[in-house]
């Protein structure tokens, strides 16, 4: 068994928690909106054909905002394609995807599906095929009160008031060859300047996205964030990271490392920012969007023959789970939290069937995958502000990413409750941890926990819709509380959550 040691203490705060932390991303990629959110004729369907099952699921994942349309999708996509009486809309050819786009979903219905699901959207203009005119139109249609053609449209498409989306994403992965109107980082930046300077002109207070690289293995990866953002500093509030790990020939150890390869990547775009501000001696700070990430086995997508019998909704990236992924996504998590102080929004790609923690089958059932349950926890969890964690325990190597640590944490302390949660997980592939928490900073003497770990002797486990429950996390019973703390056994390749509660002295006293 490794030990592990961690000391929190209430005034080492990172930052509040973000809840915009817990955002996602639907695109019009294959069964993400067709047959995942929307179904009308499904037994679950409400009046607007939205499926209520898909509903509940993504109330309780606790998802705060969604990225909507796209991802590759927007940049050839026309958003007036989308709105009004839905015989008349175009069939259209989405490129990106190499599949035929229905246009049954726009802008209007989206916003209907969000206001059920109770979150935030973050609108993605195309400026792929696309650029400024077209970013106001939307603007106009979905944003303006009314008195002018496209907000008087929108009124007249039954949406009497303006829908305030305040996110706005200036584009998709401009840098990526794969993306339909790539550019180079000059040209981007100037059109990603020119776009905010007239959204702004139109409404002065949204918050804007510039687009920083599609990943940090992109040969272009720094130099772009640099070259792009030296145009659009003044302009802009976020520049945009998007990540995506798998598992490579067999290698756990590294996958399961991959969370260092996430804080390395924020840290270098945050200095990259900075030395950008610096050099414009500017006082502000670019945040960072985490708009897109997740596990994707990617290269399993990239060896398979292209999607190419342009289908309505095919069956794409639809990635099925097991306790290792879980366990990443529970890690990736925790290096997002880490670093709430610059990294303020972000979205695991994607919501539904497209690598995505719910998956649906059409006419059946919606079940949750294995990676939906440390998201559900960690959004339910974590509370009030996150504190600096740091663990004092072993390390271990791995091909990818060099010396890890075995242990890795985060923590959050809501001063409303005084409760204090603790995410954390054991890369260890065969020994458990003792973990010991020393909490003796908070005051409190004694402390209530609870405690679910996500672990299975098989790594492979999945959940199906067969077994939708195979893989759920449990409560863990080896925990213990002592004076000023806790100590917990963690299992190989685990994650786990705890809410540590002080017990006040009237704690337990009956009302009579
Ligand atoms: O999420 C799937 C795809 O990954 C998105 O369309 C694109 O932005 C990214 O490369």
């Amino acid at each position: 068994m490794h030990l592990a040691h961690l000391i929190l203490d209430p005034a080492a705060v990172v930052a509040p928690v973000n809840r915009r932390t817990f955002g996602t991303f639907v695109e019009h990629m294959g069964r993400c909106v067709y047959t995942g959110l929307y179904e009308p004729g499904h037994p679950s369907a409400d009046a607007d054909g939205f499926r209520t099952d898909v509903l509940a699921l993504t109330r309780e994942l606790g998802v705060t905002m969604v990225r909507y349309p796209g991802g590759n999708f927007v940049s050839g996509y026309r958003w007036e394609d989308g709105v009004g009486p839905r015989d008349q809309r175009p069939r259209r050819r989405d490129l990106a995807w190499r599949s035929i786009e229905t246009n049954e979903i726009g802008i209007d219905e989206f916003v209907r599906w969000a206001d059920k699901a109770d979150v935030e959207i973050m609108y993605a203009v195309n400026l792929g095929t696309r650029g400024v005119q077209e970013a106001l139109d939307v603007h106009e249609y979905v944003n303006h009160f009314g008195g002018t053609h496209l907000a008087d449209l929108r009124r007249a498409n039954g949406a009497e008031k303006p829908y305030g989306i305040r996110m706005w994403c200036l584009g998709n992965e401009l840098d990526g060859p794969w993306q339909l109107g790539h550019k180079s980082a000059e040209a981007y930046g100037q059109l990603a300047a020119a776009t905010a300077r007239a959204l702004r002109a139109a409404e002065p207070d949204l918050e804007l996205i510039v687009c920083g690289s599609s990943s940090s293995m992109m040969p272009t990866f720094g130099a772009w964030e640099a070259t792009v953002l030296e145009q659009t500093y003044d302009l802009v509030d976020y520049v945009s990271c998007h990540a995506y790990y798998e598992e490579h020939d067999g290698d756990v150890g590294s996958f399961l490392a991959c969370a260092t390869d996430m804080d390395h990547f924020v840290d270098s775009v945050v200095a990259t920012a900075d030395s950008i501000g610096a050099r414009l001696r500017s006082k502000k700070k670019i945040r960072l969007s985490f708009d897109e990430w997740n596990v994707w086995y990617l290269s399993r997508f990239q060896s398979q023959p292209p999607v190419d019998d342009w289908r309505v909704a095919p069956r794409v990236i639809e990635d099925e789970y097991n306790v290792a992924d879980a366990v990443v996504v529970g890690n990736l998590l925790i290096s997002l939290l880490r670093h709430s102080d610059r990294v303020t929004a972000a979205c695991q790609a994607q919501l539904v069937n497209v690598i995505a923690p719910i998956r649906t089958e059409p006419g059946g059932p919606a079940w949750r995958q294995t990676i939906f349950h440390p998201f559900a926890r960690t959004a339910a969890l974590a509370r009030g502000d996150v504190l600096r964690t740091v663990v004092d325990g072993p390390a271990y190597q791995t091909d990818r990413y060099g010396a890890a640590p075995v242990v890795d944490a985060v923590a959050t302390y809501d001063a409303a409750t005084d409760d204090v949660a603790v995410f954390v997980v054991n890369r260890d592939q065969t020994r458990s941890v003792e973990l010991t928490i020393d909490l003796s900073r908070f005051g409190a003497g004694a402390w209530s926990v609870a405690a679910t770990t996500l672990h299975d002797d098989d790594i492979r486990a999945t959940n199906t819709a067969e077994r939708p429950d195979r893989v759920v996390p449990r409560p863990n019973r080896q925990v213990s509380t002592r004076s000023g703390g806790v100590r917990i056994v963690l299992p190989p390749v685990s994650w786990t959550a705890l809410r540590c509660s002080p017990i006040r002295s009237t704690d337990g006293l009956s009302d009579s």
